[in-house]
């Protein structure tokens, strides 16, 4: 069945969201204008070069619906476009409040692509609950520096995300970093060890998996 952009949304509540002076509010020094993407090594250093890790994505995002927080730019979201083909996505929902011009709303033959020009917070709040999978790639924590912020976010993709899905972080705070920690107390971190040729790598170690039970 088509996925429509409102078929992504909750009835909306009576008032404001409790945590609504939050949304727009979570800009560090880096605002990432013209950053390397993130998300094409992703692609090809992680999941391209490790048959485990693409086969556990394939078993866990096969006819998932992906939501892409702080997507970037027309290259990064290729590469995610390029993922969503290699595991048989249904729909991916990009999000960003910089370099998404306009919302969209594009149907291909194998899948719906969603454009949304949003806070990553606000557009977390409006979810429906226990439907989705999400990416977050590049939010470090000079780009996403608020714990306030960060850990409502975390909690609101908790109540989003479908119950077995999964959360993929992937950034260069390799021990950890503020989204990935607040993440980590709600969700369970997966042992990406196993699914890894080679654990120690740097670029490894930077993709986290955390799973909904
Ligand atoms: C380092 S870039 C990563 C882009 C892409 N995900 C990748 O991996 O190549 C961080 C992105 O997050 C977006 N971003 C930062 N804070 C955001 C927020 N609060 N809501 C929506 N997007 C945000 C920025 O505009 C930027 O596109």
């Amino acid at each position: 069945m088509t996925l429509r952009t409102k078929d992504l949304f909750r009835e909306p509540a009576a008032g404001p969201h409790p945590a609504a002076e939050l949304f727009g509010r979570n800009k560090g020094p880096n605002n990432w204008t013209s950053g390397e993407p993130y998300s094409p090594t992703l692609k090809t250093e992680v999941i391209n070069k490790n048959p485990r890790l693409m086969e556990y994505l394939r078993q866990k995002l096969n006819q998932k619906i992906l939501v892409d927080l702080g997507c970037g730019g027309e290259q990064s979201r290729a590469a995610v476009l390029d993922i969503a083909a290699q595991v048989g996505l249904r729909a991916v929902v990009f999000v960003d409040d910089r370099f998404v011009e306009r919302d969209q709303e594009i149907q291909t033959p194998d899948r719906t692509v969603i454009l949304l020009e949003r806070d990553m917070l606000e557009l977390a709040t409006m979810l429906h609950p226990n439907k989705f999978c999400f990416l977050l790639s590049g939010m470090d924590s000079d780009i996403s520096p608020n714990r306030g912020y960060n850990s409502v976010l975390a909690e609101e993709i908790y109540r989003a995300t479908q119950t077995g899905g999964i959360v993929i972080t992937y950034q260069q705070d390799v021990f950890g970093g503020d989204i990935v920690d607040c993440l980590s107390r709600c969700l369970h971190p997966v042992d990406a060890s196993a699914l890894m040729n080679d654990p120690d790598k740097v670029v490894n170690q930077m993709a986290r998996m955390f799973e909904k039970s």
